[in-house]
């Protein structure tokens, strides 16, 4: 499959409904699109994917959103896009990338640890802290986040 990856200039242009499927709260997407850096992936020319990235603390930027249009999932999209995303910020001074599942994320937990993440705590609780609303996946409430990094 022939995929662009192509980065956004404009917080316009990003795709919020492929961004949603990632995180419900478009608060804190948007909060995401002021500070971070977003790339799409485009089949011909229809946007199928999108990844999300910010630097958090120094030297250290976290992946806040990683989502392919659902009807493509399992083509290795996501994989392309967070391997390149990878390859862009070795090109920096960024020195650890983070990224952050749920704990119903099984096929998420997979794809990060093939793409070189490894498993670091469990932020307890962390989306009843952050999300108003209850969320669930796969059948089960979506409560604790499983932090994940890469040492470059
Ligand atoms: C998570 C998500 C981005 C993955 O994108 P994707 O394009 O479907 O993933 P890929 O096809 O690149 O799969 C990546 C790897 O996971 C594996 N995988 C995917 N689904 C799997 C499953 N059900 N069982 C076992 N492995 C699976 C694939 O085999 C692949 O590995 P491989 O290339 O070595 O075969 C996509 O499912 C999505 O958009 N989900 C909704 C939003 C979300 O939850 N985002 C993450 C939170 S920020």
């Amino acid at each position: 499959m022939d995929i662009t990856i192509k980065k956004l200039y404009s917080k316009a242009d990003a795709p919020m409904d492929l961004l949603l499927l990632a995180d419900p709260s478009e608060e804190l997407v948007n909060s995401y699109l002021d500070k971070g850096i977003c790339y799409t992936a485009e089949i011909d020319g229809e946007t199928v994917g999108v990844v999300l990235v910010m630097e958090t603390k120094a030297q250290t930027m976290e992946v806040m959103n990683l989502a392919v249009k659902e009807e493509l999932h399992n083509k290795g999209i996501g994989k392309q896009l967070l391997l390149y995303v990878i390859e862009e910020i070795k090109k920096s001074d960024i020195k650890t990338i983070e990224i952050g599942t749920g704990n119903p994320g099984v096929v998420q937990m997979l794809l990060y640890q093939k793409c070189g993440f490894r498993i670091v705590g469990i932020d307890f609780d962390f989306f009843r802290r952050t999300h108003p609303e209850r969320i669930y996946e796969n059948g089960i409430e979506c409560r604790d986040m499983i932090r994940m990094r890469i040492e470059l």
